[in-house]
């Protein structure tokens, strides 16, 4: 209903621009959910349209606003590497390296909170991180003032999207994280046999890696699979040991809380696309799955800190082939997204 009112009271001010995507504006958004999936929440102050949509789509891809004029989000996020860069780490203004892997932004509209160590809230709130940050792409809000609003395409979008023609970071963050909320992956292999009830499309080994995954091997602990829907994660951290053999220690959510209690813990992250977001773990340690499950194999590294739940595991050959096979059904649709032709 608001969205009605807001597409009702904003929808004639805008010049028009014709779309590739162009939809009715009765379009329900946002859309049905994939199997598999809950509906995506969208907050109350910023609610989805389709001009937003794509306002976002650009900013996700446009580097003309960043510090050096080289970096996107695409850079680190992209579409063809699971949203992610296929490297340890990422590389952003000035060939800089970030001090994190690059984590997915696949289902990222379903987390409670952002960042290995949870630091954001929100969407919006986490993309204000990457562009004002020094090593990614070290923008400013004059700069995005200066950048985006000297270009007619984009004033008239930011119009059609917000109402008035002024950009500014906040609206920026707004429409990138509208963006966001579409990068939905559902309907894997996974759910059409968990949920879809179609018994033929999981392998009879990765019907036996779920067996693993479920009981013997106590993944779903964290990485949940619920009775509707799957997130493959809980929102929550836990100490692995992952960085609690460096030095210096990765405190990793006690930088944040401050707290003792949260030393060495990292946010579970989902395991949706995880055969193409390669290598793993909050520092890109592992280069393939198979290091993953001999990690959790051997109960993860010893800290005084670690997780009650990771304790060795005494997997067979059998069991870790058929763990890392179930993890290959998890590959979904995604919209397909490909770089939009930007204003000039
Ligand atoms: C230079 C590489 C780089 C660029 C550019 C970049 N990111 Fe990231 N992104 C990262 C890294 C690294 C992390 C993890 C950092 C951490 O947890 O401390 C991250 C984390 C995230 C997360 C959190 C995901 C989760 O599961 O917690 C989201 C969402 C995200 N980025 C979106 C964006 C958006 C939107 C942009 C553009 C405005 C962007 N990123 C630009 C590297 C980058
Ligand atoms: C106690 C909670 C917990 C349990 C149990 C658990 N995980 Fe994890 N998982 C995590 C956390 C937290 C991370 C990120 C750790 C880090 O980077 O420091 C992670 C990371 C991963 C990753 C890497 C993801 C990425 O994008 O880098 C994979 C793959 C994975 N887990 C699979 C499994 C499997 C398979 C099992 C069962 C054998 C399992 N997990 C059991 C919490 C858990």
């Amino acid at each position: 209903m608001a969205l009605c009112l807001f597409i009702a009271a904003f929808g004639w001010t805008t010049a028009p621009i014709s779309h590739a995507q162009n939809t009715p504006a009765q379009e329900e958004l946002p859309p049905e959910p994939p199997l598999g999936l809950d509906d995506v929440p969208v907050p109350d102050d910023n609610p989805m349209t389709r001009p937003k949509i794509e306002l976002g789509r650009m900013l996700y891809f446009e580097k003309r606003y960043s510090g050096d004029g080289k970096v996107s989000c695409a850079t680190c996020h992209m579409p063809r590497r699971g949203f992610s860069n296929a490297r340890q780490y990422g590389t952003g203004f000035d060939g800089r390296l970030t001090l994190r892997n690059v984590p997915t932004v696949i289902n990222a509209a379903y987390n409670e909170t952002h960042f290995w160590d949870g630091r954001a809230a929100s969407l919006e709130d986490q993309a204000r991180g990457p562009i004002l940050h020094p090593s990614e792409m070290a923008s400013s809000e004059e700069r995005i003032i200066r950048t985006l609003g000297a270009i007619p395409e984009y004033r008239a979008r930011f119009k059609e999207a917000f109402g008035s023609p002024g950009v500014s970071l906040e609206r920026v963050v707004q429409a990138i994280a509208t963006f966001e909320r579409t990068l939905l992956s559902g309907n894997s292999p996974f759910d059409r046999w968990k949920y879809g009830g179609d018994k033929s499309a999981l392998s009879p080994r990765a019907i036996r890696g779920f067996e693993v995954f479920r009981s013997k091997g106590n993944c779903v602990k964290c990485h949940l699979v619920d009775e509707f829907s799957a997130p493959f994660t809980d929102d929550k951290f836990h100490n692995l040991g992952v960085g609690m053999d460096k030095k210096p220690l990765q405190l990793g959510r006690e930088v944040i809380t401050k707290k003792k209690k949260d030393r060495g813990k990292f946010k579970t992250p989902t395991l949706r696309h995880i055969t193409q977001t390669a290598p793993y773990m909050h520092d890109g340690r592992f280069a393939t799955l198979e290091e993953v499950v001999d990690f959790y194999e051997e109960g993860g590294h010893p800290n005084p800190h670690l997780d009650p739940d990771m304790k060795p595991l005494k997997l067979t050959k059998t069991e870790k082939a058929d763990l890392i096979a179930f993890m290959g059904a998890l590959t979904g649709d995604l919209p397909e997204v490909k770089a939009p032709e930007l204003p000039k």
